[in-house]
């Protein structure tokens, strides 16, 4: 499982935070993004900078950093000096939706426009000396933009394509369009991770069920609302693929929903942690969002970078 970017969420305090709390359980992030600015620089000022700096990413997820942008110079600069830093692989973020992004033609704004992405690629590809792998969405206005995106990334030596099946005027509302994904699939030939409202084990089973062409799950918010999903996801990894196969004695479905209080259905299963321990206890007394973002504020305040 890959912990997706969420700007001033999944910075490194919450990825170091997390890994110390459940060491292994993620095993990849994408940070994120670094949005291209012109005379970018590599210092400490910059807080996108510091956020990737290997020093301070020391017992943190490993990560893949992202990029924002479609200016290629700076594009090529940037990547580079990433890899100069130890990384060998940087995302391109082609999902952002924001308005003020999307009108300069970055993030999800480049969807529409296949030819200016192979324009870039041409450009950017046989400059830079790391893996490059794409986020991207169905589209930003129409879900037929990635039927002309698929065609243009499939000519490139893409490491992964991670889909979130929205369209960017959606933002984050309504659901992902789960049809058009799977139309979508086999069409590349790159290796496809989802990406969108996995909350649970159920969630990633549906996913994996209906598409085993799927190579990884990458997941945001899900991990924020229940910490305890890669743990989960990992336990039950084996049971997942296989729609036939006996149910895993720690999925959702499998909590006996006697030893749960009632409100509270997406409690931390107690196989975890003894169920006198503080953090299932807190689980217990508040509801699993504020319990997620009391400990989130806590490290926050108390871990320096
Ligand atoms: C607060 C917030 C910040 C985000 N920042 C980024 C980002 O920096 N880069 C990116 O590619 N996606 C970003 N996203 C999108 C997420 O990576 C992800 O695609 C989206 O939340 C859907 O996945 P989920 O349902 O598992 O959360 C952000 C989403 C949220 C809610």
């Amino acid at each position: 499982m890959i912990l997706a970017p969420m700007q001033g969420l999944t910075e490194v305090l919450f990825r170091r935070t997390y890994e110390t709390c459940f060491p292994g359980a993620i095993h990849m992030a994408v940070s994120p993004f670094i949005a291209l600015t012109r005379n970018l620089r590599f210092s400490t000022d910059n807080a996108q900078i510091r956020d990737i700096l290997p020093e301070n990413n020391v017992g943190s997820i490993p990560v893949i950093p992202q990029i924002l942008g479609k200016e290629p110079e700076e594009f090529i600069l940037v990547a580079n000096h990433l890899a100069d830093l130890g990384y060998t692989g940087v995302n391109w973020n082609m999902g952002c939706p924001m308005r003020t992004v999307t009108a300069k033609h970055r993030g999800c704004g480049l969807m529409p426009h296949p030819d200016e992405v192979r324009t870039i690629l041409d450009t950017i590809i046989p400059q830079i000396r790391l893996h490059l792998s794409v986020k991207v969405r169905l589209g930003l206005k129409e879900p037929d933009e990635i039927y002309r995106m698929v065609p243009v990334l499939n000519d490139y030596p893409l490491a992964s394509v991670t889909i979130h099946p929205r369209l960017g005027r959606q933002q984050y509302t309504g659901v992902p369009d789960l049809d058009t994904f799977g139309q979508v699939l086999p069409l590349v030939k790159h290796p496809v991770i989802y990406n969108g409202d996995i909350c649970s084990v159920a969630d990633a089973r549906r996913i994996l069920e209906r598409f085993p062409q799927v190579k990884d799950l990458m997941v945001g918010r899900g991990v924020l609302y229940r910490p305890t999903l890669p743990l989960e996801l990992n336990a039950t990894a084996s049971t997942i693929p296989t729609p036939t196969s006996a149910p895993s004695p720690y999925c959702d479905d499998n909590i006996p929903t006697s030893s749960i209080h009632p409100p509270y259905t997406l409690l931390t299963p107690s196989w975890l942690f003894d169920k006198d321990s503080a953090w299932n206890q807190c689980f217990m007394i508040f509801p699993p969002r504020i319990t997620t973002l009391c400990v989130l504020s806590f490290f926050i305040n108390n871990v320096k970078v």
